[in-house]
C-alpha cells in the first residue's frame, strides 16, 4: 500500500480533513458551488454523476441539494471515507459506491455506463502523473456527448519563483485562519514547513493548470479550460462541445 493510501484510509485523516477543509483551502465553498452549478445546469433527468475521490461526500451532497433525484456513483480508495459517505447517504438508492484506486484508471464496473458529468474535488492531485492521461481518456469515454469533466483541485504555478510566492501567500492565509478558527499562534514559516511535511505524507503531486490542459487534450477532450483560480486552487473543465 502506498503512503498516500495509508494516510487516507485512517479515521484521523477523514476527521482532520473535515476539520480543516473549509478553513485552510481558499475558496473551497466557492469551488463546490461553481462545480455544482455547472453540473446541474442541464435539464437531463435523472442527472447521472460520477464523483471521483469522493471522500465523505461534500461534492455529492452539494449536487443533491440542487438535484435530489441525481444518481451519483462515488469512488474512493479509502474504506474509511466510503464508510462515512455510505452513512451520510444511507437510504438513498440512487447513490452507489465503488472502492477503487484511480491510479489504475476507472473501475471496470463502469465500462458500460455513461454519465452527464464527472466531478472531482481535491483528489486528482494525489494520482501519479504517469496515470493521468489514461484516467482522463477513460473519463471522456463515459461522458455523454455534451457532458463535462470538472476538477476542482490544488495546482502549482509553472514558474518556481511564482510557485514559491503563491505557496507563501497560502501559508500566510493559513496562519491567519489557524489563529481565527483554532486560536493557534503560528508563524508563516512554521505553517509553510508543516504544509510541506503534510504534502509529503499525503503524497500530494499538484501539476500546473497547463499540464492538466495538455493531458486532457492528449486524452482526447476537444476543449480544456481553467474557469476559476485563487492562489493554489483552481477549477479545470474539459468538454467536447
Ligand atoms: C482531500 S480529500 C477530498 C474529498 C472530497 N472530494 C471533498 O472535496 O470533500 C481526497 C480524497 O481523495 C481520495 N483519494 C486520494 N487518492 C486516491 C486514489 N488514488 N484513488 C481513489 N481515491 C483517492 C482520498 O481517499 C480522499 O477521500
Amino acid at each position: 500500500m502506498s503512503e498516500t493510501e495509508q494516510f487516507w484510509k485512517t479515521p484521523e485523516a477523514a476527521e482532520h480533513f473535515a476539520k480543516i477543509a473549509d478553513v485552510l483551502i481558499p475558496g473551497r465553498q466557492e469551488i463546490l458551488s461553481r462545480i455544482t452549478a455547472l453540473v446541474t445546469m442541464g435539464e437531463e433527468e435523472p442527472l447521472r454523476v460520477l464523483d471521483l475521490g469522493c471522500g465523505f461526500g461534500d461534492v455529492t451532497a452539494a449536487i443533491l441539494k440542487l438535484r435530489p433525484n441525481a444518481q451519483v456513483c462515488m469512488v474512493d480508495f479509502s474504506d474509511e471515507m466510503l464508510r462515512l459517505s455510505k452513512e451520510r447517504f444511507i437510504g438513498n438508492p440512487r447513490i452507489s459506491f465503488i472502492k477503487h484506486d484511480l491510479n489504475g484508471g476507472l473501475p471496470t464496473e463502469l465500462e458500460r455506463h455513461s454519465f452527464s458529468a464527472v466531478v472531482s474535488c481535491f483528489a486528482l492531485h494525489h494520482v501519479e502523473f504517469a496515470c493521468r492521461v489514461n484516467l482522463y481518456h477513460q473519463i471522456k469515454e463515459l461522458l455523454v456527448e455534451n457532458g463535462l469533466f470538472l476538477n476542482g483541485d490544488r495546482f502549482r504555478e509553472a514558474s518556481p519563483v511564482m510557485d514559491e510566492s503563491v505557496f507563501q501567500n497560502w501559508a500566510a492565509f493559513m496562519a491567519v485562519q489557524l489563529h481565527k478558527h483554532f486560536g493557534k499562534e503560528e508563524t508563516v514559516a512554521s505553517v509553510a514547513q508543516g504544509q510541506r511535511a503534510s504534502d509529503q505524507r499525503k503524497g500530494d503531486k499538484p501539476g500546473t493548470i497547463w499540464e492538466m490542459a495538455r493531458d486532457l487534450q492528449q486524452a482526447g477532450f476537444r476543449y480544456a479550460d481553467c474557469i476559476w483560480k485563487q492562489d493554489t486552487v483552481a477549477i479545470m473543465v474539459a468538454a467536447n462541445q
